[in-house]
């Protein structure tokens, strides 16, 4: 079971569940065919975005498997809509998930999706306990790759044409990460944090800050 506080807030963003607030903004990026590439779906019509913000996407917990949460990604600064991000509660008795995302392309280049999914992976390891959570990809689609990479995920396979996906054969690609590699993830970051608040100031002092 999964009862997140809301908004979840990181370092520069909120995670939030939809609202029909989030409809025009939403609206603007599900429907780019360039956006939608990779997705499993296609370019979505304004009515389409407005039926899944009233439904599945309403959801506000985790409480059985199957379920999966989407979760509107807000600049915490402007409170401009950036993208929405998933996790899928998988298997119970091999307590898995898997974790997917979007974001608009005026957002790219920030690291929002890395920050957002590194909450999923959070909200994944620390509240639901699971065991492993993965994310698949169509083996193309390298910005998606490299947002897993920089999570730390591991690239574990690439199924040769397993896809019948948007007209043609495609290859998927499978990223993991296992709950003890998260929490050691953490630990080394916590342990640098002191490291690099010391460096920082170093470096202040020697700047004439
Ligand atoms: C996949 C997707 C979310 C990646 O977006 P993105 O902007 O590349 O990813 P991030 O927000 O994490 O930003 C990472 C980029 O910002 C840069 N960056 C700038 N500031 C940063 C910071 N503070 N922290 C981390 N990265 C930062 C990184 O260097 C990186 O650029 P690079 O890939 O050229 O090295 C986006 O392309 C998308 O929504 N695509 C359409 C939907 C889709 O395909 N979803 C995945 C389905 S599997």
């Amino acid at each position: 079971m999964l009862h997140p506080d809301y908004p979840i807030v990181t370092e520069r963003l909120l995670l939030r569940p939809a609202t029909l607030a989030d409809l025009d903004e939403m609206y603007a990026y599900k429907s780019q065919p360039d956006v939608c590439r990779y997705l499993p779906y296609e370019p979505m019509s304004r009515e389409q975005v407005a039926e899944r913000i009233s439904g599945l996407w309403a959801r506000t917990e985790l409480t059985e498997v199957g379920q999966a949460l989407n979760l509107c990604v807000e600049e915490k600064a402007s409170g401009r809509l950036l993208g929405d991000v998933v996790l899928f509660w998988r298997n119970a008795e091999n307590r898995t998930g898997e974790i997917g995302y979007v974001f608009s392309p005026d957002a790219a280049g920030h690291g929002y999706a890395t920050e957002a999914a590194t909450e999923l992976l959070r909200l994944g390891f620390e509240g639901l306990v699971l065991h492993r959570i993965t994310a698949q990809l169509d083996a193309r689609n390298t910005p998606s790759a490299r947002v897993l990479e920089r999570l730390g995920m591991r690239r574990e396979a690439v199924h040769r044409e397993d896809m019948w996906f948007k007209n043609e054969w495609s290859d998927s690609a499978i990223y993991a990460m296992l709950a003890h590699e998260w929490h050691n993830l953490k630990t080394t970051a916590d342990d640098r944090a002191p490291q690099r608040d010391q460096a920082d100031a170093q470096l202040g002092e020697l700047q004439g800050r």
